[in-house]
C-alpha cells in the first residue's frame, strides 16, 4: 500500500513505496505503449504545474502524464505571470488554490521551495527540481529505464560523473541508490563534490569496472565562480568520448546534454545511450506518481 502523501524528496518513500511505484510504471507503461495512450483515471483530479525555472523534458512530460490520465491540467510559468509584478511564491500558490487545483507539481531555483509549498498548502506536492537540492522523479526514472533495459538492482554499477554539488538529480539518485543497495561511485573534480556519504574515486580508476557512465551536466547558471578549470580540461578529463564506453556500458544524462563538454555527440547518440530512453520513461513514471498520490487523496478507480 502506497504510503507517501507527496513526493518532495526519495525520503517521502521507503522501499515498499519505491516498489509499488516501479510496478505501476511498468503497468502504465504498457498502456503508453498503445494507439489510445489515454485513460479517465484522475479525470476528477485539477493539477497545477508551477514553472519558476526553465524546463523541457520535466515540465512537458508532466504535462502529458496529466493529459494522459485525463486530469485538468494548468501551465504556469513564472516569466509570464505576475511574479513579474513582484508576487510572491506563496501568494501565488494561494491565489490558485482559490482557483480549486488539487495537486501542484512544482520547480523552482531556491531549495526547499517544494517543501515550503507542501507545508503551507497541505496539497500533494511533486518537487519538479528545486534548486541544488532534490529532483525526485528523475532519479526514479533513471532508475526504471535501467530496469527496463533488463538489468536489476544486484547487476548495476553506477560511474556517477560530474557536478555533484550542484545537482539536485544527484541530490535525489543517491539516496535512491543508497536506500535499495544499489553500488555507485562518484567521479568528480574536488571543486564540485559534495560531502554524500558515498565512495568518491578520481578518474585513474577504470571506468571500464562500471556498467552504467552516468553524466550530470554542469550547471553553469548556478556556479558564482569558475570551479572548472576549462571546459576543454573537463571534457579531457570528465567527459565520455567516443572510446570510453565499452560495447555492455550504457551511457545516461538527465538532461539537457552540453555536447562536447558532459560527453561528445558520437557518445550521446551512440547505441549505447540510454538518454532518449529516459526521457520515454518520464512519462510513464510522472503517470504513476500522479495517479498513487491522486489514490492517497479520494476515490480514484484502480489501475
Ligand atoms: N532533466 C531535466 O530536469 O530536464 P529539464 O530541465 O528540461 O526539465
Amino acid at each position: 500500500m502506497f504510503k507517501a502523501e507527496k513526493l518532495i524528496s526519495i525520503d517521502d518513500l521507503d522501499k515498499e513505496d519505491i516498489l509499488e511505484l516501479y510496478e505501476t510504471t511498468k503497468k502504465i507503461r504498457s498502456i503508453n505503449d498503445q494507439p489510445n495512450k489515454k485513460i479517465s483515471l484522475l479525470k476528477e483530479f485539477t493539477v497545477a504545474n508551477l514553472f519558476f525555472e526553465e524546463s523541457t523534458r520535466t515540465r512537458i512530460s508532466f504535462e502529458l502524464a496529466e493529459k494522459r490520465l485525463s486530469a485538468e491540467s494548468i501551465s504556469f510559468s513564472a516569466g509570464s505571470s505576475s511574479v513579474k509584478k513582484g508576487e510572491t511564491l506563496i501568494d501565488t500558490v494561494r491565489n490558485l488554490i482559490r482557483m480549486k487545483i488539487d495537486m501542484i507539481v512544482i520547480r523552482h531555483s531556491q531549495s526547499g521551495s517544494a517543501h515550503f509549498i507542501s507545508s503551507q498548502t497541505g496539497l500533494p506536492v511533486i518537487n519538479a527540481g528545486d534548486g541544488t537540492n532534490e529532483h525526485p522523479t528523475q532519479a526514479l526514472l533513471d532508475l526504471f529505464t535501467l530496469y527496463d533495459n533488463g538489468l536489476n538492482d544486484k547487476d548495476i554499477n553506477i560511474a556517477l560523473l560530474g557536478d555533484v554539488l550542484h545537482s539536485r538529480v544527484a541530490g535525489s539518485a543517491i539516496k535512491l541508490w543508497q536506500k535499495l543497495g544499489i553500488r555507485f561511485e562518484i567521479f568528480s573534480p574536488k571543486t564540485v563534490q559534495r560531502n554524500f556519504a558515498a565512495k568518491k574515486t578520481n578518474m585513474s580508476r577504470n571506468l571500464k569496472d562500471f556498467n552504467i557512465l552516468y553524466n550530470l551536466r554542469i550547471q553553469k547558471e548556478r556556479q558564482n565562480v569558475e570551479l572548472i578549470p576549462g571546459e576543454q580540461e573537463y571534457h579531457s578529463f570528465f567527459g565520455i568520448k567516443e572510446n570510453n564506453p565499452t560495447k555492455d556500458q550504457y551511457i545516461m544524462h538527465p538532461g539537457p546534454i552540453n555536447r562536447g563538454l558532459e560527453l561528445d555527440s558520437k557518445s550521446a547518440d551512440s547505441p549505447n545511450s540510454l538518454i532518449l530512453n529516459q526521457v520515454s520513461m518520464g512519462v510513464s513514471l510522472r503517470m504513476a506518481v500522479l495517479y498513487l498520490l491522486a489514490k492517497k487523496k479520494g476515490s480514484v478507480e484502480p489501475l
